[in-house]
């Protein structure tokens, strides 16, 4: 058997002087081998010298080396491969102009794709050069063509190529009939050897002396004359055909027709694929179905001529289709050389050939179309006879090709798969007897070819083919056809085959088995079949019914001699699951595991914005951006999408004229109004047009409706109505992530930003997921680089900082008619990644400039705008230095004025000077203060320092360093972290350290860096000899109560008393620990060690043990405050802070807002030297949560200017505001009292916002209940002017004569917050026993007949502390709607006299009953009333949630029930709710009402608004209801970030949760049973958690109490389950509950019954059994 290159090898050996081999493939190795053994073998050519054998590297100059042979007259022949013809093109043309008997034998190889039929492309681009070329289509033809190559060179004294694809011939084994010396003797005689070598040397003579005129010199002369005229080329070839033909019997044509002699479509082809071109008519023209095939092969492509080509198609031919193969890589590329010529041809042939069509087909395209068999024949036969006119350009790919979509974008014409009809027809070729055989789970393909042979050897058959092929995956396998005697070997896989031999039965792939025939053998000697092979391989080799053979020897099993039958278990036929190797044909990748989809938000919100015009042009076919494309592995890349899109406009432009062209051809006719709109859309796609996308959308449906209307009676139209995909203009975008930011000048991106061309990108930067530092360092800034051209437009953007900000830039992007790039900041990303982190690495970068907002908006630059914008407030270094560059900065600065203060460097070593900086000036102004402060001290020196999360632990330092001075102590005070060089603590003599216990026993965050730097230093690195200290450490012995966490108690104090002793320090007292624990606190503690610290400092007896301040006292601050006015006013002119002092603070919150910081922020901001970023909450009363659209309105606007952009409902039916700078709070206010409502007693010691049961259903109840909230609220609203002073600018009532007074509250107001809710059975959705006071509106006959008032609920506590609990309200009585506010008045005024004002945490309505009993409270109530409550009326609540969807009320009106996560109105990725419920308000007849779970009602659409208002809650996705039970009862409370008091995250953190606890619900079938779950941040309980029937409560970062038990209806409190849990062991405590809940609960029996009495936990009576386990 031979190998094409071989047989080429061996021809070039027989018939030259020399041959030169051009090195590095395995042709070229296969052909030394060859010539190798050749020259061992015979040693002598027909030349009858011994052959020189040369290896020479491949490049450009190899080809240098056969000129000086060629000039002495030899016969040269060199071997080489296609992809280094280019470069020799020069080489090329200067052989060609000498008369020299030069061949060259190259294999054609497709560049990219081993598999693949040879890409002919290099061969074309030397076609020119002058050589001859010949194309052989099998091994057979390899030799034989080499031969007459040869003898025809020598004959025609010119250079000839001969060329095979690579794979299919070149590497193939096939029998072939060897042409011996004997034969090339006859061919190549010793005479036209030497009249060849006698013409070189006259040449060479003639040069040398043209003036000789001797008869021989002259005879030579004439023998030397440039023999290669086309004419003598064919007069060689035809007479080395016919003498070659005579010796051999194998008749070659320089054309060769086959098939039908009427043919009316032909197909032309060369190479390989001529061979299945001519088996494939042939078959075919059997059947009944075509008939008139024929097929033309071309063997000698140049020279070419005309007149050859006309004369072999039969005068009937009507189509005339090119085929080649073609990579790839040259798709978008013009029509092909072969095509060309045709089409040339038959021009030529004038009007005889003037209906003939030529089209241009294309095979072996890559990887999806590697094969090309009679399958791919049988499609394109069909398609070409089932199209009237076919496309001009098409390709075909092999069967399932799925991913086909990616070719059908990209290239002009038709694009056609192989489908399961056309695999039939290798039946066809099957029939021949030929038996086929697949060698596969080979690891090489060099050993699939060595048991192949074995096939080969030890079957008998006359002629055998052998094809080994090594894709990339790392399965090898081998084709082996024993073909009958009159059959051809064709070059494509084989399918139908006989039998599968398979090596390791685990690599044996789906699409193996497919190609074995039904009942074909499977022959292996592996006895492990039921554990290698793969469930998807089981159940097809079952469909199948193979015969599985157990054997070691392949042949004999095979022959049916050998081997034990293994019996396919019926359990396969069912199997699944699939093999670790890709099943998508050859050229298999291994399937790399998925990587994470982390661009998922911003592609939804893409998606989202352009709808159907979105076109993402690369990648497509990848899980994401990050994993491996497995279609194409370029196609992820810029360069791929670049190329795509401009195919695609190309196409478009393409198709634009022809629109054109039909709207102007007066000879058709088009209806009047598809003409008018064609017309308008021609305009619009214009590139200055102006038409809005949505309009434009319009159009193009209109378009299409009309086309659809006329088309079947306009033929003209149907081009066009097929091209409807060309109509709608798209939102064309790539996709990429930070790796595109490498190499960037040489890079896809840099090539989109200098084409301005009108493509959008979006980057997308996982800094943390995808950059180690290296890359980071080679990473360059792609925003900056695109800014530098000023014509691009360029955004950087974070989806969880700015939701609209991303929207805004990909509008903008998109408007853009150039290039856009939006860089898109997503840290933490992916499946597993957790949206807190996200969210808190984005608010840290954009906080600190690393990652800056902004766009560059080049079209404002027309309009004489800046075209920079920053949306957030800091920016890096490199970006301030391009602004001020380009002189953009202080356009910026003046636009705002305070930008110079904000642009910080985000280099690490920049923040640590600026903060080590900052620390020095810490330290020098306490030197300062303290300078004057012990101006006059005498004592010794005390540095007192303390770390402290929430003050207790700086409280106790203050108190410290207060006394220390007042006994004439020279006083240093600072946080720990303040001190500057450890090393001098060497220099302080006394030093006493009040440190807390954060974490789980962790340095508190202003003690970290200290600790770490003391930690650090060893024995004797710090001198220490002087130094004497004392610790006094804060903690809480039980706050993590397993006893293997007692560790954790007071860590730090102890940590920090045994380091300073082990580096040599004295103790000036022992350790002293405070255990929250003990009976006063850590005060217990630390009234034990103070004296202590005098004593030791010698200072105990010394004056001013009272010179302490009074202790801060609540009362006297609301007294000494001029009824709520402080110094407010000039507080909030400070610009030198973001923040208000702690009076003043404390103050506002009777206004209805709090100082806040970004907690996500704090240890960012440190790090940097900065303040806290500080911000207000505010908070909006909305007496029972009725809001008219015109106040929603008024909100929604002032959240976009001052807010964080969201507006909060809250769990008690206010609004809240989060993110107000101090410099925008007045200018809030006065907005939302502009609204009409307002913010004064939202907060603080008051009455606050009074609930009411939304209860649209009974809207008549609803109206009386809600007119007595207002009414009782207003009576209740404290009287001060100071709110209408400082927010409104009203002038002082009568200037400051007349004073303020209270007349309800008096001047210290309450002792506490109180909370007033109004309940209408059956629905406690306000959860009427939390609160302070409560009514329960009693309706009889459908009347409100009166109110049952409960007293004493609340929900507060704190942690371990079990003198405080929630509790649940009592009932009081009963009263008529008359005394109601009357009532409301007593109560309230009872609890002001007689509620603790001693200690705040005792100081709740609940506490003063339980102190008092209810008796009392109930007498003092009913003598402050002056008459007696009645008796409490039945009533009855069937649960505490709130009701969703639509709902009728009793006067025609509608509501609807809207789920609203948390609370949280905001552009949510796939609910804007912000924008629905803001364009909704504009035309809303009804009102909004806030539910007490935090959802929201849209009440009283008229029946004519219902349509209408369901399809814009459709359009906004806000009708989505399709939630489990648990979450649409779920409910959790703000906390993190902006929470000061939260010690977990709740609001962000619950809905992740929800989805964890989800999965177990589902699994039990509980989905749509209502469980109420409430999460709160901490145990001061603001989403009422301890009346959940599951609750967490927050502990510490990630830790939770879980709390189980509540009462579905909101009557029962729950009780402590476990206490610190953890996400994993919270899901593994509740899963069985909910299991065994799911199975064992009684009918209609709540969750929080079930756990009691199923004995989880006890049951609660009351707030003082709380904490009873
Ligand atoms: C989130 C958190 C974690 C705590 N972890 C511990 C601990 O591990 N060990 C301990 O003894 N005390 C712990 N405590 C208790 C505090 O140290 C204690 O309440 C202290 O008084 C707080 O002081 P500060 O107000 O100065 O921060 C923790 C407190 C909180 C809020
Ligand atoms: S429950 Fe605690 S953490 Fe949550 S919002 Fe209220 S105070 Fe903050």
């Amino acid at each position: 058997m031979q190998s094409g290159t071989s047989a080429a090898a061996t021809v070039a050996y027989n018939v030259s002087h020399q041959v030169l081999v051009l090195t590095n493939t395995p042709e070229s190795s296969t052909a030394l081998q060859t010539l190798k053994s050749l020259s061992e073998r015979s040693g002598k050519s027909i030349t009858k010298s011994v052959t020189a054998v040369k290896a020479v590297p491949a490049n450009a100059d190899s080809l240098f080396q056969v000129s000086g042979p060629l000039a002495q007259g030899q016969l040269v022949s060199a071997i080489t491969q296609s992809k280094s013809l280019v470069q020799s093109i020069p080489q090329l043309y200067s052989i060609a102009r000498q008369p020299h008997a030069f061949v060259l034998h190259v294999s054609a190889e497709s560049r990219s794709f081993p598999d693949t039929y040879g890409d002919f492309s290099d061969i074309m681009a030397v076609r020119q050069t002058g050589f001859s070329l010949l194309s052989s289509s099998n091994v057979q033809e390899a030799q034989d063509l080499s031969i007459i190559a040869q003898a025809a060179a020598v004959k025609s004294r010119s250079p000839f190529l001969h060329f095979h694809d690579a794979t299919r011939i070149s590497q193939e084994l096939n029998s072939i009939s060897a042409v011996d010396t004997k034969t090339l003797n006859h061919l190549i005689t010793q005479k036209d050897i030497a009249d060849y070598q006698e013409s070189i040397s006259g040449a060479r003579m003639s040069e040398e002396d043209q003036t000789d005129s001797s008869a021989e010199q002259v005879y030579l002369r004439y023998k030397s004359k440039p023999a290669a005229t086309s004419q003598d080329i064919f007069a060689a070839l035809s007479q080395t055909f016919t003498q070659f033909a005579e010796v051999t019997g194998r008749q070659y044509r320089a054309l060769t027709y086959a098939g039908s002699p009427d043919a009316t479509t032909v197909f032309v082809t060369m190479g390989a694929g001529a061979q299945v071109v001519a088996s494939a008519v042939e078959a075919i023209n059997k059947t009944d179905e075509f008939k008139a095939l024929g097929a033309l092969h071309v063997t000698v492509y140049r020279p070419w001529s005309d007149a050859e080509i006309l004369a072999a198609l039969p005068v009937s031919v009507t189509k005339v289709v090119v085929l080649e193969p073609t990579d790839e890589a040259g798709l978008t590329g013009s029509f092909n050389p072969l095509f060309l010529d045709i089409v040339g041809a038959i021009q030529a042939g004038g009007i005889a050939r003037q209906h003939v069509d030529v089209a241009s087909g294309r095979y072996g395209v890559g990887r999806l179309g590697v094969d090309f068999g009679l399958s791919e024949m049988n499609r394109i036969v069909r398609y070409v006879h089932g199209a009237q006119k076919i496309d001009r350009q098409f390709v075909i790919l092999n069967a399932g090709a799925d991913t086909a979509e990616v070719l059908r974008d990209r290239f002009a014409g038709q694009v056609l798969t192989v489908e399961e009809e056309d695999l039939a027809s290798q039946d066809l070729y099957a029939e021949n007897g030929t038996k086929q055989v697949i060698v596969v789970g080979e690891q090489s393909a060099q050993d699939a070819e060595k048991v192949a042979h074995k096939v080969v050897n030890g079957v008998k058959a006359s002629k055998a083919q052998i094809y080994a092929i090594k894709p990339e995956a790392s399965v090898a396998e081998a084709h082996v056809r024993l073909l009958s005697e009159d059959a051809v070997a064709l070059p494509s896989f084989i399918i139908g085959a006989d039998a599968l031999v398979v090596g390791n039965p685990a690599l044996l792939r789906h699409t193996d088995v497919q190609r074995l025939k039904s009942g074909g053998k499977v022959i292996t000697a592996s006895k492990s079949l039921e554990q290698s092979l793969s469930g998807d391989v089981k159940a097809l080799l079952f469909k199948k019914a193979a015969q599985v053979i157990l054997s070691e020897d392949a042949v004999k099993a095979f022959n049916g001699q050998h081997g034990e039958k293994f019996d396919i278990p019926a359990s396969w036929s069912s199997a699944s699951g699939t093999s670790s190797v890709a099943t998508n044909g050859h050229s298999d990748f291994v399937k790399a595991a998925p990587a994470p989809v982390v661009e998922s938000p911003y592609l939804r919100l893409l998606v989202q914005t352009f709808d159907k015009r979105l076109n993402i042009a690369n990648g497509v076919n990848a899980e994401s951006i990050w994993a491996p494309d497995t279609t194409s592995k370029d196609a992820a890349s810029p360069e791929f999408g670049y190329g795509k899109l401009l195919a695609q406009a190309q196409r478009r432009q393409h198709f634009i004229k022809q629109v054109k062209r039909l709207l102007n051809d007066d000879k058709v006719s088009i209806p009047a109004d598809l003409h008018k709109a064609l017309s308008q859309w021609v305009v619009s796609v214009q590139p200055d047009a102006s038409l809005s996308a949505q309009k434009q959308e319009a159009l193009v449906s209109e378009i299409l409706d009309l086309l659809a209307k006329y088309e079947p009676s306009h033929k003209e139209l149907s081009d066009i109505y097929a091209q409807g995909d060309l109509l709608p203009s798209k939102s064309n975008w790539l996709i990429g992530s930070d790796t595109w930011a490498y190499d960037l000048g040489s890079s896809g991106v840099h090539h989109v930003i200098t084409s301005g061309e009108n493509v959008n990108m979006l980057i997308i930067d996982t800094a943390t997921y995808s950059t180690p530092v290296q890359r980071e360092q080679r990473k360059k800034d792609i925003g900056l680089y695109a800014m530098n051209y000023s014509s691009v437009y360029v955004a950087s953007v974070a989806i969880y900082s700015s939701y609209t900000g991303v929207l805004h830039a990909m509008m903008e992007a998109d408007a853009y008619n150039g290039p856009s790039i939006i860089l898109a900041y997503l840290p933490q990303a992916g499946e597993g990644a957790n949206p807190i982190e996200a969210l808190k690495e984005t608010k840290a970068a954009v906080d600190a400039g690393t990652w800056p907002l902004y766009r560059w908006n080049p079209t404002l630059e027309l309009e004489n705008k800046d075209p920079f914008i920053l949306d957030s407030e800091r920016i890096k270094r490199d970006l301030e230095e391009f602004l001020a560059k380009e002189n953009h900065l202080s356009q910026l600065a003046a636009q705002q004025p305070d930008l110079s203060t904000v642009l910080v460097s985000s280099l690490e070593s920049e923040a640590l000077k600026r903060h080590e900086e900052l620390k020095k000036n810490a330290r020098d102004s306490y030197a300062k203060l303290l300078a004057g402060l012990s101006g006059n001290a005498t004592g010794p020196p005390l540095t007192v320092l303390f770390g402290s999360d929430n003050g207790n632990a700086e409280g106790l330092a203050k108190k410290v360093a207060a006394k220390a001075k007042g006994r004439g102590l020279k006083v240093t005070l600072m946080a720990m972290d303040d001190f500057g060089d450890i090393q001098e603590l060497a220099n302080v003599s006394n030093l006493a350290i009040i440190c807390c216990t954060a974490g789980q026993g962790e340095f508190p965050s202003n003690g970290r860096e200290f600790w770490k730097a003391l930690s650090s230093l060893n024995n004797g690195e710090i001198q220490l000899a002087e130094t004497k200290f004392a610790i006094f450490g804060l903690g809480d012995s039980h706050y993590w109560p397993r006893p293997e966490d007692a560790g954790y108690y007071n860590k730090p104090g102890k940590q920090l008393d045994a380091k300073l002793e082990s580096l040599g320090a004295s103790r000036l007292t022992d350790l002293g620990l405070g255990d929250d624990q003990d009976a006063d606190g850590f005060e217990t503690g630390f009234n034990v060690w103070q004296p202590e610290l005098w004593k030791a400092l010698g200072v105990a007896d010394a004056g001013g043990v009272d010179d302490e301040p009074p202790k801060f006292n609540d009362d006297l601050h609301k007294l000494n405050s001029n009824f709520l006015r402080g110094t407010i006013v000039e507080d909030l002119a400070d610009e030198s802070t973001g923040a208000v002092n702690e009076g003043n603070g404390k103050l506002l919150k009777f206004h209805g807002t709090y100082g806040q910081d970004d907690r996500d922020l704090r240890e960012e901001r440190r790090k940097m030297g900065l303040e806290k970023a500080y911000s207000f909450m505010i908070r909006v009363r909305v007496p029972g949560g009725v809001a008219t659209p015109q106040q929603w309105l008024g909100l929604d606007e002032l959240a976009d200017k001052y807010t964080n952009g969201h507006l909060k409902l809250t769990t008690r039916q206010a609004f809240q505001f989060h993110g107000v700078l101090k410099k925008n709070l007045k200018t809030t206010i006065r907005g939302i009292n502009q609204t009409l409502l307002s913010t004064l007693a939202a907060c603080g010691d008051v009455n606050r916002n009074i609930m009411v049961n939304p209860n649209p259903h009974l809207s008549k109840i609803h109206a009386e209940v809600q007119a007595f909230a207002e009414k009782m609220m207003n009576h209740l609203a404290p009287k001060t002017s100071a709110y209408h002073e400082i927010w409104l600018d009203q002038k002082p009532v009568a200037g400051n004569a007349v004073q303020d007074f209270e007349p309800l509250y008096g001047p210290t107001y309450l002792p506490r917050k109180f909370k007033i809710v109004v309940a209408v059975p059956p629905n406690n959705d306000v959860d009427v026993f939390a609160h302070d006071l409560g009514y329960i509106a009693i309706v009889e006959n459908e009347k409100l007949v009166g109110y049952n008032v409960t007293v004493g609920g609340g929900m507060g506590m704190t942690h371990n502390n079990k003198k405080t609990y929630p509790r649940p309200a009592d009932v009081l009585g009963f009263c008529t709607p008359e005394q109601a506010v009357d009532v409301a008045e007593k109560v309230m005024t009872t609890q002001r006299d007689f509620g603790d004002r001693t200690n705040r945490k005792h100081a709740r309505l609940k506490y003063t009953i339980d102190d008092r009993g209810l008796d009392w409270f109930k007498s003092e109530v009913e003598s402050r009333l002056g008459y007696k409550l009645e008796e409490p009326r039945p009533y009855e609540f069937t649960d505490n949630a709130d009701r969703y969807g639509w709902t009728k009320g009793v006067d025609d009106k509608w509501h609807f029930g809207m789920y609203i996560e948390n609370g949280k109105v905001k552009d949510w990725p796939d609910m804007p709710c912000k924008t629905g419920l803001r364009e909704l308000a504009k035309w809303h007849k009804g009102d909004f009402r806030l539910t007490p779970n935090q959802h929201l009602i849209i009440a009283n659409v008229p029946e004519e608004d219902l349509e209408k208002t369901k399809e814009h809650l459709a359009k906004y996705n806000m009708d989505n209801l399709n939630f489990t039970g648990l979450r649409l009862n779920a409910m959790a409370c703000v906390a993190l970030p902006t929470c000061g008091l939260a010690m977990a995250e709740s609001e962000r953190y619950l809905p992740i949760l929800v989805s964890k606890l989800e999965n177990i619900i589902e699994q039990t079938g509980l989905r749509d049973d209502a469980i109420t779950i409430r999460m709160t941040g901490c145990p001061n309980g603001c989403a009422r958690p301890y009346l959940g029937e599951i609750a967490f409560v927050g502990k510490a970062p990630n830790t939770y109490n879980v709390y189980l038990g509540g009462g579905h209806r909101g009557e029962r409190l729950n009780k402590l389950y476990k206490e610190s849990l953890q996400e994993e062991d919270i899901l593994k405590e509740l899963e069985p509950i909910i299991k065994r809940y799911a199975l064992e609960r009684h009918e209609g029996e709540f969750f929080g019954d079930f756990v009691i009495r199923a004995g989880y936990v006890k049951k609660t009576i009351t707030g003082k059994d709380f904490h009873d386990l």
